[in-house]
């Protein structure tokens, strides 16, 4: 039987990354329509969710191959994209926290939450283009979320996935249960931006 690898998840759970394209909240930014407020309000039940998982960071973080994965924070690029938008800290402070969350309780969980938030960031550059593209300067210094590793997307993405490819070779039995949490968190950032 061939090894499980990282790379293998990505057909796995495209249809649940389908999914998630197509939700109103996403579709409407990811559209030819998008509008300021559109992209406000994705951004606003993102922090909403991430807000959650961050909270659990510091056990996401603790297998020794992955503080990349876990940094930077999605919080703190999410509450400086909303205060450019005029969101104050009142505001950002009194938000709805997500507390729909996967587990992350085994290094197997772990993996399948990491594929999945650092996976996102390639869909970012993706996003952050086209809405720079449709709002030109009103969203100008607003795109940090979107854009969280910049120029070096591509490469910590890589760093990443071998970071979590070394976990799984130790323990390639886990695969089921990353698939699993990878669809788990693919499912309660849907059911939330929902
Ligand atoms: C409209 C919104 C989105 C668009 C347009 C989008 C687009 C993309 C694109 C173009 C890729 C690269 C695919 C490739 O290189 O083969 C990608 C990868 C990925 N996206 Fe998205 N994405 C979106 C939203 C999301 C969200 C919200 C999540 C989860 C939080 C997500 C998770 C992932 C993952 C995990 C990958 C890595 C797939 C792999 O190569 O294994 N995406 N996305």
């Amino acid at each position: 039987m061939t090894a499980p690898k990282i790379d293998h998840l990505r057909d796995l759970v495209w249809p649940e990354h389908r999914r998630i394209e197509s939700l109103p909240g996403v579709a409407s930014v990811a559209g030819p329509t998008v509008t300021l407020q559109a992209y406000r309000e994705l951004l606003t039940a993102f922090l909403g969710y991430y807000a959650g998982l961050e909270a659990a960071w510091a056990c996401l973080g603790q297998d020794a191959e992955v503080p990349d994965c876990v940094a930077p924070s999605r919080v703190a690029a999410l509450r400086a994209d909303l205060r450019q938008l005029g969101a104050s800290n009142a505001e950002l402070a009194a938000l709805p926290v997500c507390g729909q969350l996967p587990a992350c309780d085994t290094p197997g969980q772990r993996i399948g939450v990491l594929y999945v938030v650092n996976g996102s960031t390639l869909g970012g550059l993706v996003l952050a283009a086209h809405v720079e593209r449709h709002l030109g300067t009103s969203v100008s210094g607003a795109t940090h979320f979107m854009r969280l590793n910049g120029e070096a997307t591509k490469q910590h993405w890589a760093s990443c996935k071998a970071a979590l490819d070394s976990i799984l070779a130790r323990q390639p039995d886990t695969f089921p249960e990353v698939v699993g949490a990878a669809k788990q968190t693919f499912s309660t950032l849907a059911d939330w931006l929902t």
